[in-house]
């Protein structure tokens, strides 16, 4: 007894030491909080092994939270979001995107899940275009043409990765030198891209590059969504709105003709939500060509530098995806190339149309089209896009 008198005075002493201890931090906390953070700042961002590669290289898997209990996991490779969770009518939070368990899997030959894509999203006619009377040949990784950036593209290199919590919520700043010549592109390109996941469920996509040569940069993200959170389900329930008069339509390679075509009176029609299954398999020489939607629409000119371009609705859990972008067009492709033969994270295979993607970008084969908008960058430009994904429910 006379032995544990004093140890339980010191027990005492450490509670009340500790206690104080404990409020003095919570005060600088929230004192900083107050002057340089948001409530992130409770959010540490995880950073965690994802595999190597087979040269030794390294990948890092880093995952993003809010304070609303959202997670966005991002990979070193290809910049790939390979989970993200949004809650539905309920408040139940499930994976909304599709992906892999494991870097081998998204080594074996990824379509696409949640990359990063470089420099050019969608197809270039023919693997080649002139700039300044040069003509560049590039990759051809798809048939004649060039998509996606190539055999090597964006989604399949290392980026370096640098985690931060910001005023803005967390952050992960990727960044990635292409060099001159890759894949058949001018100049050295320096690349940053910055997913900024905020409490409002908003994930804030901004995209950066500077080159040393004249150049075409046009940049995108390839998440496949399919909101129901059962992965391997078609998404055609999903509603679609896109804010677009006009689309693109395309030839027997995807390329855009040159035309731009009203929507109104055809299935391309999403100017009043409707869901991807209504009209997909309607008798429609475009439709036929893309096996679905696979097109770039036109976007309306909105008076807000980041309009809304885009939303999607799954109606049962009530999951709602709005898009707002600066730049001219979108891709709305609905997963028709998904067959089957790849594991879902959720169980069963990725069946055709499981996911689909809302691609922001410039109008495909754009360097070949003086109609289109121009993605020429040069030597002191920079090239500057954003896209923010928000999710809520209705
Ligand atoms: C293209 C599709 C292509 C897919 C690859 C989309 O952006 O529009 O044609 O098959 O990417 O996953």
């Amino acid at each position: 007894m006379s032995i544990a008198k004093p140890s339980i005075m010191y027990a005492v002493l450490l509670l009340v030491f500790s206690i104080m201890g404990c409020k003095q931090n919570k005060k600088e906390s929230q004192s900083e909080m107050e002057t340089v953070t948001t409530e992130s700042e409770q959010n540490p961002i995880e950073e965690t092994a994802f595999g190597e590669m087979p040269d030794g290289t390294k990948v890092k898997k880093f995952t993003l939270k809010n304070n609303v209990g959202m997670e966005v996991d991002v990979i070193t490779y290809g910049g790939i979001i390979t989970r993200w969770t949004a809650p539905d009518k309920q408040g139940e939070f499930e994976d909304i995107v599709l992906g892999f368990e494991n870097l081998d899997q998204y080594l074996d030959g990824n379509p696409y899940f949640g990359a990063l894509i470089g420099r050019y999203g969608n197809r270039i006619a023919g693997g080649q275009f002139s700039l300044d009377g040069e003509t560049y040949k590039l990759a051809t990784n798809d048939g004649d043409n060039h998509l996606h950036g190539g055999e090597k593209g964006f989604d399949k290199v290392v980026w370096q990765g640098e985690a931060k919590n910001t005023s803005k919520g967390a952050v992960l700043e990727l960044t990635y030198t292409s060099k001159d010549g890759e894949e058949g592109y001018p100049g050295k390109l320096d690349v940053k891209v910055t997913y900024t996941l905020t409490d409002n469920n908003e994930l804030d996509i901004q995209y950066e590059a500077v080159t040393d040569k004249s150049t075409v940069v046009n940049l995108t993200q390839h998440s496949y969504f399919n909101l129901s959170g059962q992965l391997s389900e078609p998404v055609l329930d999903h509603k679609i709105y896109l804010n677009a008069d006009t689309y693109l339509p395309v030839d027997q390679g995807l390329i855009p003709t040159g035309e731009f075509r009203e929507v109104v009176g055809t299935p391309f029609d999403f100017t009043e939500s409707k869901s991807i299954g209504e009209e997909i398999d309607a008798q429609n020489e475009q439709l036929g060509l893309g096996g679905g939607y696979d097109h770039c629409w036109v976007l309306n000119e909105t008076e807000k530098d980041l309009g809304l371009a885009a939303s999607a609705h799954h109606p049962e859990t009530g999951r709602f995806l709005e898009v707002y972008t600066n730049e001219p067009g979108i891709q709305f492709y609905s997963g028709n190339f998904l067959d089957g033969t790849l594991p879902s994270k959720t169980g069963g295979t990725y069946v055709k149309r499981s996911g689909f993607c809302l691609e922001t970008q410039h109008y495909p084969d754009s360097p070949n089209q003086p109609d289109f908008p121009s993605v020429r960058l040069n030597p002191a430009e920079t090239y500057s896009s954003r896209t923010i994904f928000k999710l809520s429910t209705k």
